[in-house]
């Protein structure tokens, strides 16, 4: 996979076990040059951490009116066939900061923080966590079918050739768990919903597979070609209010888009994705993540 732009360092440096989300509005009244002078403090590199930004489509028209990725556009409200919705909360621009640590985290939330505030306001700040085996807070293994080493470039990243090259479409979505109502079903319940079995992690097979599982939903072909993307979630949040904080990579919108509408029933199967009864998606918003080449060329 040769690649003459390099996605930000960030993308591919797992596990990240610790992880902080900032997503921030510029103020009106600030000029580009004080923004991109903004942007380039708050990304000084730190030791041990990331901090990879992403931009909405209409920060990155203005930051960069040159050209933009064909497929980016604000995420819009999706209202499903099962009763559900995925709500819009569309903004900027998204810092993902992550490493293995949460304290040299925090300081890059910090330095990130200090360098923005004056030109945008944080709207969402929001600490996630990984445990050692990657389970959710539903208990279920997060992450498994990801793909592995240089395929999660042709899964996440922009290929040669398009506008964006070495960048990615990304989605971010804070869903909110109900564990309570998870938890009152049976184990084997809760693996009809994921499609996966908790403890063993192994996916269902055959019959065994609903067609309403989240893989189901989610593992989709078009034309014989696995419609891949490459997942970082993280679980966040407290004893009231927990989840996972949903955060995918792409190399073509569409193939997260194709996921969503098959969860909320929209693909005319008549089948949606049973883990929306137990989730609610609380926030969704569409990035471009661009290559670590063409954020400098910006900044
Ligand atoms: C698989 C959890 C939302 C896309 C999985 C698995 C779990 C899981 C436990 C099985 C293990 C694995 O392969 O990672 C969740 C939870 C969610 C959520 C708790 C929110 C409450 C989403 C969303 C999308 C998505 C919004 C798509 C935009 C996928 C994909 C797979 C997957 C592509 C792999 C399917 C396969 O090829 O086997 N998820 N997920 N997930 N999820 Fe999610
Ligand atoms: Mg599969």
């Amino acid at each position: 996979h040769a690649l003459s732009a390099l996605p930000q360092a960030g993308l591919l440096a797992e596990p990240g076990r610790s992880a902080h989300y900032l997503e921030m509005n510029f103020n009106p009244g600030i000029s580009d040059a004080g923004i991109c002078r903004a942007l380039d403090r708050a990304r000084q590199a730190l030791p041990d951490v990331y901090i990879a930004l992403a931009f909405g489509a209409t920060a990155w028209q203005r930051l960069q009116p040159a050209w933009q990725p064909a497929q980016l556009q604000p995420f819009k409200e999706m209202v499903g066939e099962n009763g559900y919705t995925m709500p819009a909360t569309q903004r900027d621009v998204f810092f993902w900061i992550h490493g293995e640590d949460q304290g040299e985290v925090m300081n890059a939330v910090l330095q990130v923080h200090d360098a923005m505030r004056d030109v945008a306001v944080t709207l969402l700040d929001l600490n996630g966590f990984k445990n050692r085996e990657a389970r959710d807070l539903t208990g279920f293994v997060d992450g498994t079918a990801n793909p592995k080493g240089d395929k999660r470039l042709d899964a996440a990243v922009i290929p040669e050739g398009e506008a964006g090259a070495g960048g990615s479409y990304v989605l971010s979505q804070k869903w909110r768990h109900h564990l309570q109502a998870f938890n009152q079903l049976s184990v084997h319940e809760q693996e009809q919903v994921i499609g996966r079995t908790k403890q063993d992690n192994v996916e269902l097979e055959g019959d065994a597979m609903p067609p309403t599982s989240h893989v189901s939903r989610t593992d989709v072909k078009i034309d014989g070609v696995g419609q891949k993307i490459y997942r970082r979630s993280t679980p966040y949040g407290g004893a009231e209010e927990h989840g996972l904080y949903f955060l995918a990579f792409a190399c073509n919108l569409r193939r997260i888009s194709v996921q969503l509408e098959r969860m909320l029933g929209n693909s005319g199967d008549g089948y949606s994705d049973h883990l929306m009864k137990y989730s609610t998606a609380l926030t969704g918003a569409y990035w471009f993540m661009p290559s670590q080449s063409d954020l400098d060329a910006v900044l």
